[in-house]
């Protein structure tokens, strides 16, 4: 079990619209805290955008594929309307797979808040994925 606190405040500019897959495939979001007006760094997902991954090479590759500036620019100028979002309130909770299912939080007025507890990595002992994990705490 992973439990991250995630902090953005409006000047962190780089954590929203950063798209991408979780190491893990449980992963449930509990927002503490979130801005009064929009944008409110609300949630979205592209529910199971990848299926069948299990190995690191395909993990990489798709990660690759997926989690760039590209990606990025579409989601951020509202090109690539795939993505579903999920309002969400203080006291409620979202599961959701991380592993399969493309996500990102939009931007945020003020200071938002959430707890992650991510479970289940998808894939299992590899020391590419234990690195980047241990770089994604530092940074
Ligand atoms: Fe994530």
């Amino acid at each position: 079990m992973y439990i991250v606190i995630r902090c953005v405040k409006k000047i962190d500019k780089k954590r929203s619209f950063d798209v991408h897959f979780d190491n893990y495939k449980n992963t449930f979001l509990l927002p503490i805290k979130i801005p009064p007006i929009e944008p409110k760094g609300q949630f979205f997902i592209w529910e199971n955008t990848r299926n069948g991954i299990n190995g690191v090479l395909s993990h990489i590759f798709s990660k690759l594929f997926y989690q760039n500036f590209i990606t990025r620019f579409l989601v951020r100028n509202n090109i690539l309307k795939i993505f579903k979002r999920i309002n969400c309130d203080i006291g409620d909770i979202i599961h959701f797979n991380g592993f399969n299912s493309l996500h990102y939080n939009e931007n945020v007025s003020s200071e938002r808040r959430s707890i992650l507890i991510h479970s289940n990595r998808g894939i299992k002992n590899s020391s590419i994925i234990n690195l980047s994990e241990k770089l994604s705490q530092i940074f």
